[in-house]
């Protein structure tokens, strides 16, 4: 059995200007995907999904076509998770020179779905690596995180960033702009307290929602290059370590993304929550509609805040992870 785990991740700056060339800097939080394989002697895959905020679900597949299977939660969820882990074991057969290889894949997540904190992301590093290892190869970080990307953009349609990804392999603070994607050094701890409304967003129509906006109004492309100044800004204060100014440049990049549209009330209340409790700044992190938002604060007051804020299904901290992708030993 061969068990690799990766990071799920925060946008400290720069989600859908990163769409138009804009930096961003995501960065990897103390919560965890970890994928656990098997190699099977035929080509198949059998995947049990736990703790992925649905019910857990068993699926085997990769006999028939039609061989598809009879599960109890909604199927276009099934389908997604089916579609990014067939595409790491996809990679990692390709990587390893093995197109026969099936395994037996379990998948264990703390990062809520699809609610702007990169679990499909997680996965997919996670599923490569542990299925690559398994066959008796080994990848470095940025062949996965490369590989990784490829599933992400077609389970995606074409509409995904290298953040999450890179992100997830490397760990710590990392600068994605286009296919230049670099880890930053020595990031400061920082604090992070996640707040989540129990829902999620629809990445593609946030996207075209902003591109529309954008083609509309000078004013809405401006203000996607001013999330580029933003996150300039914010990695000089990064290197200086100055949280309080990280936390400045956070609520502005928030009231920017609102005046985008893709804000919602519940991560508006939240931000707010956030920002009453003395919050050093506060954000909607990853598409928005709904799902996470993230606040920098070193005492407990915001995080006792969100837990007693309506909306809010669950608070946790939720620390800054140095560590990317890696071999987990066997339980
Ligand atoms: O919700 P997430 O974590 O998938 O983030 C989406 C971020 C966008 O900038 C809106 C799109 C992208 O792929 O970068």
């Amino acid at each position: 059995m061969t068990t690799s785990s990766a990071p799920g991740k925060v946008y400290l700056f720069g989600e859908h200007a990163v769409v138009y060339g804009e930096p961003a800097v995501p960065c990897a939080i103390e919560r965890r995907a970890r994928v656990t394989v098997e190699p099977r002697d035929d080509h198949r895959l059998r995947v049990r999904a736990k703790d992925l905020t649905l019910d857990g679900f068993t699926v085997t597949w990769g006999g028939d076509a039609d061989d598809r299977p009879d599960v109890n939660v909604p199927t276009p969820l099934v389908e997604a998770a089916m579609g990014y882990i067939d595409g790491a074991v996809e990679q990692a057969r390709d990587a390893a020179d093995a197109p026969e290889a099936g395994f037996d894949i379990t998948v264990e997540s703390d990062i809520p779905l699809g609610a702007g904190l990169g679990s499909s992301a997680a996965v997919v590093v996670a599923g490569i690596d542990a299925a690559t290892r398994a066959l008796g190869t080994d990848l470095t970080s940025e062949e996965l995180a490369d590989r990784a990307y490829q599933v992400e953009h077609e389970v995606q349609d074409g509409e995904a960033s290298r953040a999450d990804t890179f992100c997830s392999a490397m760990g710590g603070a990392v600068r994605v702009q286009g296919d230049d994607c670099r880890r930053l050094a020595d990031p400061p701890n920082l604090p992070f307290v996640i707040g989540y409304d129990g829902g999620t967003g629809d990445t593609g129509e946030l996207v075209a929602g902003v591109r529309a906006l954008k083609e509309e109004y000078g004013f809405a492309a401006d203000t996607v290059e001013a999330i580029g100044d933003i996150v300039r800004n914010g990695e000089v204060a990064l290197r200086n370590g100055d949280i309080e100014e990280l936390g400045r440049l956070m609520d502005f990049n928030h009231g920017l993304l609102s005046a985008l549209g893709v804000s919602a009330r519940t991560l508006d209340t939240m931000v707010w929550a956030a920002r009453e409790a003395d919050a050093l700044g506060a954000k909607l992190t990853g598409a928005g509609g709904g799902g996470c938002i993230v606040a920098l604060d070193r005492t407990e007051q915001t995080h006792t805040a969100l837990e007693y804020t309506p909306g809010c299904e669950e608070a946790f901290r939720a620390e800054l992870d140095t560590e990317g992708v890696k071999a987990e030993p066997e339980s």
